[in-house]
C-alpha cells in the first residue's frame, strides 16, 4: 500500500492510498472518518483492481478547504485520478462518499465506469435531516465533538454487530475523534447543501451497484430501493445482520460484490 500526497492550486494537500493493478476503483469513505475505513477490504479488491482510497479534504492526511462541497470533493478525486493518469474508474462511495460519487458522476460522467453506492442514496437531505445536522453543528462548535462522535458511531452498526464486536465501535470512535471539529462541521454543511442527483441516475450511461444493510439506521432501505430503479443497469445487494458499515460488518461479502461489479463494468466497457 503506497501512501501518496499531492497538492494543487485548490487543495494544499490531498493524501490517498494506492494498491493493486487492473481496472481502477476509487473507494470514498463516509463521515466522520478517513480512507482507513476501507482497510479491511482494499487488499483483496487490489488483487483484481487498482485501488485508490483518498482522504477527503479535512480528514486523514488531507487538508481542509474553504466552502467544502460535494463538487469540490469530486474535484479532489479528479485531481488524484489525473495525477495517476487514470481516465476511467469505478467510484465506490460509502454514505457521504456516495454523495461525492454522485457529484463526480454528474461532473465527470465520461470518467465513470460504474458507481457503487454503499449504504448511500442519490437525493438531498430532507428538511428534518438538515435541522438535525444544524443542531449537531451547533454542539460541535460549542466544543462538543467528543460527545457527538461517541453518540453517533454506535448507531452506525447493527445491534448484533455492536453486541458481538464492541471493538469495531470503539475503533470507529477513535477514528472519528481524529477528525478536527472544523472538518466535521464542513462535512455536515456540505451534506446540508448537496444537490439532489436522482436526475443524474435517470440519465446514467454507467451501471450502478447498491449495497444496503437490513439493520441500517442511517440510510433508509426504502430510499435505496427507490433509487435503485432509476438508472438502467442496477445490481442490488441487501445484507442481513448488517447496519451502515458493511466494509466492517460484512467485509467478505462486500469484497465479492465489488469485484463482481468491477468485472461486469470492465466487460460492459470492453
Ligand atoms: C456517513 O456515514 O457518511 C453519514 O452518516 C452520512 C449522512 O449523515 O448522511
Amino acid at each position: 500500500m503506497e501512501v501518496k500526497v499531492i497538492s494543487t492550486n485548490v487543495f494544499a494537500s490531498l493524501q490517498y492510498r494506492k494498491t493493486g493493478s487492473g481496472p481502477a476503483i476509487v473507494l470514498l469513505h463516509g463521515f466522520p472518518v478517513s480512507s482507513l475505513l476501507w482497510s479491511r477490504v482494499w487488499d483483496k479488491i487490489g488483487e483484481n483492481n487498482t485501488v485508490i482510497a483518498p482522504d477527503l479534504p479535512g480528514s486523514g492526511g488531507s487538508a481542509g478547504v474553504p466552502n467544502l462541497s460535494m463538487e469540490l470533493m469530486a474535484d479532489a478525486v479528479k485531481a488524484i485520478l489525473d495525477t495517476e493518469g487514470i481516465t476511467q474508474a469505478i467510484v465506490a462511495g460509502h454514505s457521504m462518499g456516495g454523495y461525492v460519487a454522485m457529484a463526480f458522476a454528474d461532473k465527470y460522467q465520461e470518467m465513470v465506469l460504474g458507481i457503487a453506492m454503499v449504504h448511500s442514496i442519490a437525493s438531498d437531505d430532507t428538511e428534518e435531516k438538515k435541522e438535525t445536522r444544524r443542531k449537531s453543528i451547533a454542539l460541535i462548535e460549542k466544543g462538543g465533538k467528543e460527545p457527538f462522535v461517541k453518540q453517533m458511531i454506535p448507531n452506525l452498526f447493527s445491534p448484533n454487530s455492536s453486541q458481538l464486536h464492541p471493538e469495531w465501535v470503539q475503533e470507529q470512535i477513535r477514528e472519528g475523534l481524529k477528525v478536527p471539529a472544523e472538518s466535521l462541521t464542513a462535512f455536515y454543511n456540505a451534506m446540508i447543501n448537496r444537490e439532489n442527483h436522482t436526475e443524474t441516475l435517470s440519465n446514467a450511461a454507467f451501471p450502478m451497484l447498491w449495497v444496503a444493510g437490513k439493520d441500517d439506521g442511517v440510510t433508509p432501505l426504502d430510499k435505496v430501493i427507490q433509487h435503485s430503479m432509476l438508472a438502467s443497469v442496477n445490481f442490488v445487494r441487501v445484507y442481513d445482520n448488517c447496519g451502515h458499515m458493511s466494509m466492517i460488518e460484512q467485509s467478505e461479502r462486500l469484497i465479492g460484490d465489488i469485484i463482481e461489479f468491477s468485472k461486469y463494468c470492465s466487460n460492459a466497457n470492453a
